[in-house]
């Protein structure tokens, strides 16, 4: 069996999630050099605090667009959550503190707090990401999330915190209802909207982002897994999780498989390993599963990632 779906010239997004170590950025990085050599123009990106994709590569990659390989179309970014939080903060500093100065007495320090409330990071990352694909200089953006529960924030607080701006700012207009020439009339510095306009402006951004990434044509996720009651059980979690935020799984790939049962510790691993896949693939019959055996050495440089392509999407040019 071979990944599935990816190949659409529609598909502008591959994420590729899963527990930690399982794997992720590996298969991250043979996704993206399949994609590329099949002609498309790559960029893989890696939201991990520690800079995986170098290390892969063996080479610096860091915060800039960086292109991997004088051979082929692809291009590497690491970005930090520091980094996401700065953007986050140029983007939306201002009006936060506008909104928030209107019925407060706060400092513009008070930016930076709103940037610690859980949730506004992982917005802005998938918004970042979202302007990657859209800016058009990528025909796919391969994203290599954090592990697992992080990505599954994602998808859930983006909302807590505009509806709780909205609650705030609201309670606040009506406190101050007997002046009601604010709600309409009160412009704020130079974007001249109202409290409500901005308001209503971060959740249209909020929706357009889920929006995006529920689009099944343009996003694909792909989970990474072992055959082991941990990788079973939280992959059960994390397919249950995206269905309930209105998003589908398109491939799994198990990881670590055991291939040759040539001694009797492979041969219980093996054994070990064959009933959780059965597990896999009773739970999830609809998702389509990749088996990627465990090779004796760590995969490092590209030769190796190609393998793993190959390994992943059966024949490969290049
Ligand atoms: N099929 C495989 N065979 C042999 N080694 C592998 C295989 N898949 C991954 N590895 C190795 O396992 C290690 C962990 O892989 P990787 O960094 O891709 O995991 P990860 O899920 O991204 O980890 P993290 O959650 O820490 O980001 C790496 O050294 C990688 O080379
Ligand atoms: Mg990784």
């Amino acid at each position: 069996m071979s990944l599935e779906g990816l190949d659409d010239s529609s598909v502008r997004l591959v994420m590729v999630g899963g527990k930690g170590g399982v794997g992720k950025t590996t298969c991250a990085c043979a996704v993206a050099l399949h994609l590329t050599l099949t002609g498309r123009k790559v960029l893989i990106v890696s939201s991990d605090p520690t800079p995986s994709l170098s290390d892969i590569f063996t080479i610096p990659i860091g915060h800039k667009e960086t292109k991997i390989d004088s051979r082929f179309e692809l291009y590497g970014l690491e970005i930090s959550s520091e980094l996401v939080l700065k953007g986050w903060k140029e983007r939306f500093g201002p009006e936060i503190y506008e909104v928030v100065s209107s019925f407060a007495d706060v400092d513009y320090d008070f930016v930076d707090y709103i940037g610690t409330v859980p949730g506004i990071e992982e917005e802005y990352m998938l918004h970042f990401i979202r302007e990657l694909v859209e800016s058009g200089r990528y025909d796919t953006v391969v994203w290599d999330t954090a592990p697992a529960g992080h990505t599954l924030r994602l998808l859930k607080l983006p909302h807590l915190f505009i509806k709780h701006m909205e609650a705030a700012t609201k309670f606040y207009m009506n406190l101050y209802s007997y002046a009601e020439k604010l709600k309409e009339a009160v412009k704020f510095g130079k974007s001249k909207k109202t409290l409500l306009q901005i308001i209503s402006g971060w959740e249209e951004l909020s929706l357009q982002i889920v929006h995006f990434i529920r689009d099944e044509a343009r996003s694909k996720y792909l989970l990474v897994t072992i055959p082991e009651a941990l990788g079973v059980r939280l992959t059960d979690r994390m397919v249950t999780e995206l269905n309930e935020n209105e998003l589908s799984v398109s491939n799994i790939i198990i990881n670590y498989v055991v291939q040759h049962e040539d001694c009797a510790f492979h041969q219980t691993r093996k054994r070990m390993q064959e009933q959780y896949m059965d597990i896999l693939h009773r739970t999830h019959p609809d998702i389509n599963m990749v088996t990627l055996y465990l090779s004796a050495e760590e995969v490092r440089g590209v030769d190796r990632i190609h393998a793993v392509s190959h390994a992943l999407f059966g024949s490969d040019r290049g």
